[in-house]
């Protein structure tokens, strides 16, 4: 192949999609600062509910298999769309594999090429987490300082740093079936300053928080928390329970407790209303963040933020990498999209490689 042959197929500008790997995505956020990270995502997540009727919305597209589920979690505005691959399988630390693993893309609307791809495993820890205090900003009860934390996983310390970044939240009980998650946390969050008391229960976990966060894996009806454990002026964080027949709460919990969700037709099927009635009543957030519904009305209100994750979410992480990471190091060009000179000549470009 001659010199004007290969700089022909050499890729152009619009072949290349900007990547970040999962160790450029790890120094991205020290480079930031975790808290100041979690806070601005936080931001932009807050921002997107705020402009809910402008996305293009669906219940994710789900896949259960044997052991677990793959999903797909597209959304749009009128200039950019984004989608995330998510796995959740309860079973996969058993053989050294992550519980959730996820990437992302985000893309132009006008053309439809892609202008992000990235790791999101870290992403949506960071998403899931920020999500989660940017709610308990809007329903924790006033002056919290104590959150329970069942389940110690993979998810368990983000949501910490998050819950202190964005509510002041710096005493924690932890709990896991698993002594060794909890020790793990324990290491890891001792480490970032937090004050931590380890608990032989959950029924112990929750004594004395005003915040309880259930953040467990189990591919089951599990009940993590049973009527009795909580108490009137409590805000439940529930993030384990989003997939059919996988819930963590007794289902009086639910009939008591005002629920706050991110989207009902996803929740419904996958959320821990997932165990009521169609037309129970739920609050949804973006209407609480727009100021058009209520979210904590009084100290004696118990308040549930029955989470599963929603595609906006990831939208405005990808955003919010995407404005990081343009024109510095923490991208690399991927040469992914095929540019043939005259865009209608594929199979020329093709044809021509062969040299
Ligand atoms: N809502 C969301 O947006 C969202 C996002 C990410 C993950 N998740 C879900 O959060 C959960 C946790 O994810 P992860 O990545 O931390 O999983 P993980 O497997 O790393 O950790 C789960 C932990 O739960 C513990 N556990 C299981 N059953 C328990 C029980 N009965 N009592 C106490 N602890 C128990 C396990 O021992 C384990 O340490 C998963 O169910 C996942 O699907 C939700």
């Amino acid at each position: 192949m001659n010199a004007e042959t290969l700089s022909q197929l050499a890729p152009s500008h619009l072949a290349y999609v900007p990547f970040v790997s999962v160790a450029n995505m790890m120094r991205l956020v020290h480079h930031i600062g975790i808290e100041r990270f979690l806070t601005d995502l936080a931001a932009h997540i807050e921002e997107d509910f705020k402009r809910w009727p402008e996305f293009d919305k669906t219940p994710r597209v789900a896949s259960h298999v044997p052991g677990g589920v793959i999903e797909l979690m597209p959304t749009a505005d009128d200039r950019l769309y984004g989608f995330k691959y998510v796995n959740g399988h309860p079973k996969n630390t058993r053989t050294g594999h992550q519980t959730v693993t996820a990437f992302g893309v985000l893309s132009e609307v006008s053309t439809g090429y892609p202008v992000l791809l990235t790791e999101m495993t870290v992403l949506t820890a960071l998403r899931t987490a920020a999500t989660s205090a940017l709610v308990g900003k809007y329903l924790a009860p006033k002056g919290a300082e104590v959150m329970a934390m069942i389940g110690n996983g993979a998810q368990c310390e983000f949501q910490a740093m998050a819950f202190r970044a964005l509510c002041g939240i710096n005493r924690l009980r932890l709990y896991d079936i698993d002594p060794s998650a909890t020790l793990k946390a324990k290491r890891n969050l001792e480490v970032q300053g937090f004050e931590i008391t380890t608990c032989s229960s959950a029924q112990d976990a929750v004594e004395g928080a005003q915040v309880i966060t259930t953040c467990t894996a189990d591919k089951q009806y599990a009940t993590i928390l049973t009527d009795n454990m909580v108490g009137r002026g409590q805000h439940i964080n529930a993030i384990g329970g989003d997939c059919p027949g996988k819930t963590e709460l007794h289902r009086d919990i639910l009939l008591r407790a005002d629920i706050f969700v991110e989207y009902p037709e996803q929740t419904r099927i996958e959320g821990e209303i997932q165990q009521l009635a169609d037309d129970h009543p739920v609050t949804e957030l973006w209407q609480v963040m727009r100021g058009e519904a209520e979210g904590r009305r009084n100290e004696a209100q118990l308040t549930l933020f029955d989470s599963v994750g929603f595609a906006t979410e990831d939208f405005s992480a990808l955003r919010y990498v995407r404005n990081l990471v343009q024109n510095t190091d923490f991208a690399e060009n991927l040469d992914m999209l095929a540019d043939p000179d005259d865009p209608r000549d594929l199979f020329g470009m093709l044809q021509r490689s062969a040299g």
